[in-house]
């Protein structure tokens, strides 16, 4: 006869227990996050501000903590609530995002503001489905406001939680099959008692003890309850299948310099990849190599010369730029090009790869200033 599996009051102690431990671990051992309110505050009965956990999960959304933490004290010094970012310039929140990527995300963000300024009073909707509504709010973000905001019971799972959770139940169901069994776990461990602690704890877990690679097991206040330790190898969960490689793109950039140091740019088309942000003019961005993107197909003729190559990866292709600078005896106008003074260059909304070009031609040009 095959063995009986846990019974259900078994797991449901279980399920206690994880929660429990996981929260008293958090208690002494949370990171201190700038948009976090620690647990010691929440006992006092102070509230989360809305707003900044919203801005972080923003921010968080495909970024790792180290990148968000400057942006993040950055936007609450220039629009410290909703209703400022709300009648922001749209411009200058596309500036104050450049260099954090997925700019869609900035879109989004300052219409979320204005929607939640203009139909909800500058208060964040207090539900998963109320933050859905919003743009740029999917899923995995509407259930962490509502934890963490609002401490609503939502099940919140991410990266982190995948791979702890996999780990505890030795799930080898590859992902993303693994998804709804992993979910499941995770809606029957939520201390109803403390939502958005739990929701931030099981992310502190996965990003300082179990962690990808090298898990701490020795420090884990779950370790035993845990199905990988038990069976001997935490690394070998959770099962992912192999990834594809990126296609590779190439293209050429031009960085124009006038005597004044100033340097030519212009705007992307708002939609699309880095839509909305700013570049030296470029060629296209092809999987072909040839006369379209070399040098042939600069924006106007001129004494190009190459300064290098950089590379930058995207979420679908990796991209190689070779760069040519020119300098210029004036400073022609372009139709649709501006000049932007070379002490003006760092706060322009250029994204990382148009930053890589430029320091490729002019060396420390985006940095000075900081
Ligand atoms: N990743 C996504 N949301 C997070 C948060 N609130 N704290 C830390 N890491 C996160």
């Amino acid at each position: 006869m095959a063995s009986p599996g846990p019974t259900r009051k078994h797991a449901d102690e279980m399920d206690d227990r994880i929660a429990s431990g996981l929260l008293t671990w958090y208690d002494t051992n949370h990171r201190e996050l700038p948009w976090r309110m620690p647990p010691r505050d929440l006992a006092k009965g102070l509230k989360p501000d809305p707003y900044r956990i919203w801005l972080s999960e923003i921010m968080l959304q495909q970024t790792t903590v180290e990148a968000v933490k400057p942006y993040f004290r950055a936007f609450l010094e220039k629009w410290p609530d909703v209703a400022s970012l709300a009648e922001a310039e749209a411009e200058d929140v596309m500036k104050a995002w450049a260099g954090l990527g997925y700019y869609s995300r900035a879109r989004n963000l300052k219409a979320c503001a204005e929607t939640v300024a203009a139909q909800h009073g500058n208060r964040f909707p207090d539900t998963e489905a109320g933050l859905r509504a919003l743009p740029g709010i999917g899923p995995y973000t509407a259930a962490a406001i509502a934890s963490i905001a609002f401490n609503r019971p939502a099940a919140v799972v991410d990266g982190n939680v995948e791979r702890v959770v996999t780990r505890l139940f030795s799930i080898a169901t590859p992902l993303p099959e693994a998804k709804p069994e992993i979910r499941a776990h995770v809606e029957r461990m939520l201390a109803a008692s403390r939502p958005g602690d739990f929701a931030q704890a099981m992310m502190d877990l996965g990003a300082t003890i179990c962690t990808p690679r090298r898990p701490r097991c020795m420090l884990c206040p779950l370790r035993e309850d845990c199905s990988a330790i038990a069976n001997g190898d935490p690394e070998f969960y959770p099962v992912k299948p192999p990834k594809a490689e990126k296609p590779a793109r190439r293209g050429a950039a031009f960085v124009a310099v006038a005597p004044d140091g100033s340097v030519l740019l212009r705007k992307r088309p708002g939609k699309g990849l880095l839509g909305g942000m700013t570049e030296v003019p470029t060629t296209g961005w092809t999987a072909r190599v040839d006369g379209a993107t070399g040098v042939e197909a600069a924006p106007f003729p001129a004494d190009w010369r190459r300064s290098g190559s950089i590379t930058h990866v995207f979420t679908h292709f990796a991209l190689e730029l070779d760069v040519f600078r020119a300098d210029l005896p004036s400073q022609p106008a372009l139709d649709d090009h501006f000049w932007s003074a070379a002490e003006a260059l760092n706060g322009e909304a250029l994204p990382t790869v148009m930053k890589k070009v430029i320091e490729a031609a002019i060396p420390g040009a985006t940095k000075r200033g900081r």
